[in-house]
Parts: C-alpha cells; sequence; structure tokens
C-alpha cells in the first residue's frame, strides 16, 4: 500500500531490532522502502540490506555532511555497488548550510560532481536541501534534470516545489507535514500536483506526531500519508495508492530480477 522512498535502515539505530523493524513496515502495509546510504561505509551496508530483503531497495550516493571525506577512489566504488539491482537511485546528495559539516564550498563541487555520476550511471537523484533552496535550484536548473530525481524531505516554500517539478523533480514529504505550525509544508502539499508527491519517514529521524520523540521507523509513514491526504482532500488510501505509483515509477521498482 505505502512505499517509504527514503529512510536509513543501515544506520546503527537499527542495528539491534532491524529485522523486526522490516517486518513491522510490512505489517503496516509498506511495501517498499528505500533506504539511502550517507557515508560509503553506509552505502555497502544499505545495498546489503536490500539485497537481502525482497521490499527493501538501496540508494548510493554521498551525504553533504559527509561530502568533505569523498577521496579520489569514492566514485569508483559507488559506481561499483550501483551496479547491483539492488540500487535504485542515487543519493542522498546535496546542499546543508544549516550545519555545514563540510565546508560550503566542498559541498557545492560534490554535489555537481556526484549529479554527474548519477547522469553516468542513469540513476535519479535523492537531493538533499536544507537552508540551501536557492542553490539548489540554480544547481538543478543547469543540470536540467537529466536523469529525474526527488527533493527529500522537501522544505521550502509552494513556489519552489512548483519549480521543482517544472525541472521534473518529485516532492518528498516527511513527518513535519504532521507538526504543529507547519503552514508553509501544508501549501507546499496543496498546490503540488498528487501525481508529483511522494511519502517517506527518513527513519530513524522526523518521526511523525503522534510518535514524536522517539525513533522514526518505516511503519510510521502511514500517520505522514494520512496527513496528506487530509490535506489534499482525498482517502489515506488514495494518498498511498498515487504516492506509491509515483515511487515505482521514479524509481522503477518493483525490478523484475533480484541479485540473490
Ligand atoms: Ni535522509
Amino acid at each position: 500500500m505505502f512505499i517509504d522512498s527514503h529512510a536509513h535502515l543501515e544506520m546503527r539505530e537499527f542495528d539491534r531490532d532491524r529485522e523486526e523493524v522490516i517486518l513491522r513496515a510490512a505489517a503496516a502495509g509498506v511495501d517498499y522502502i528505500v533506504t539511502v546510504g550517507t557515508t560509503l561505509r553506509d552505502c555497502r551496508k544499505a545495498v546489503e540490506i536490500a539485497r537481502r530483503h525482497p521490499a527493501v531497495y538501496a540508494a548510493v550516493g554521498i551525504h553533504p555532511h559527509d561530502a568533505k571525506e569523498i577521496g579520489p577512489n569514492t566514485y569508483d566504488a559507488l559506481k561499483t555497488l550501483a551496479g547491483d539491482d539492488a540500487v535504485v537511485a542515487y543519493g542522498e546528495i546535496g546542499l546543508d548550510f544549516f550545519r555545514n559539516l563540510t565546508p560550503p564550498d566542498i559541498q557545492r563541487r560534490r554535489f555537481a560532481e556526484q549529479l554527474e555520476v548519477a547522469t553516468d550511471l542513469g540513476l535519479p537523484v535523492i537531493v538533499h536541501d536544507r537552508e540551501a533552496h536557492e542553490e539548489t535550484v540554480a544547481t538543478l536548473k543547469a543540470w536540467r534534470g537529466k536523469t529525474g530525481g526527488v527533493i527529500h524531505c522537501f522544505s521550502g516554500d509552494a513556489a519552489m516545489a512548483m519549480t521543482c517539478i517544472e525541472l521534473g523533480f518529485y516532492i518528498s514529504i516527511a513527518g513535519p507535514v504532521t507538526y504543529a505550525g507547519s503552514e508553509r509544508l501544508w501549501e507546499v502539499v496543496r498546490q503540488a500536483p498528487l501525481e508529483r508527491l511522494l511519502i517517506e519517514t527518513d527513519a530513524p529521524y522526523l518521526t511523525p506526531h503522534p510518535r514524536r520523540g522517539r525513533r522514526n521507523e518505516p511503519a510510521y509513514v502511514a500517520l505522514t500519508a494520512q496527513k496528506v491526504a487530509e490535506l489534499k482532500g482525498v482517502s489515506r488510501e488514495e494518498a498511498a495508492r498515487e504516492t506509491s505509483r509515483n515511487a515505482r515509477n521514479l524509481f522503477g521498482i518493483p525490478r523484475k530480477a533480484r541479485t540473490s
């Protein structure tokens, strides 16, 4: 029923009970989970998890926080990983000027480089944008949305959402849509066409209301679907069906053949 288009099952927060988390997601009606690597080490782990679980796919790429760790062999290693059938996207990549864990100039260079790696691989991109809206849009415009993609955990305004949609991107809505006072995000959901929206948890982060305060997990994507449905004036089933179809189209899932 649902697709969690962005989670981090490979993170150590799930080392203790990863299998139970994946089972709970299935029980909650989550058909597929895309687990998104952020470092080379976590990308390897994400692909391993996806290979073991038919309901899990992986994305590989280096997060802007970790962009300073990119070395001479990193892209070759990512390209090798991306050859696995379980890998359906490149990311998450982008700009984070909120935390600046990597200096901004290095983030910019690595973002542009990784957009080209994704183009070479023919994979859609998963874009992280925090406090970097204008530059993110300018970079994606220059790239001309070559392989398409999604702006994950969208935090811009409705005008930015429409610009990204015109560039061929999907907009992914995460747990903050369920928080009080998220008027700007509610307006994004109201204005963006349902056929361009995805839903995600970004687990273990950004737990939706009323679970906020504990670790997030893919089963809770149902709470985000419920809020999106309310804002769109449709049933939760319709919101689930539409956002799942969008995720299937973007990521090309399910894949017919899985490496075992
Ligand atoms: Ni993430």
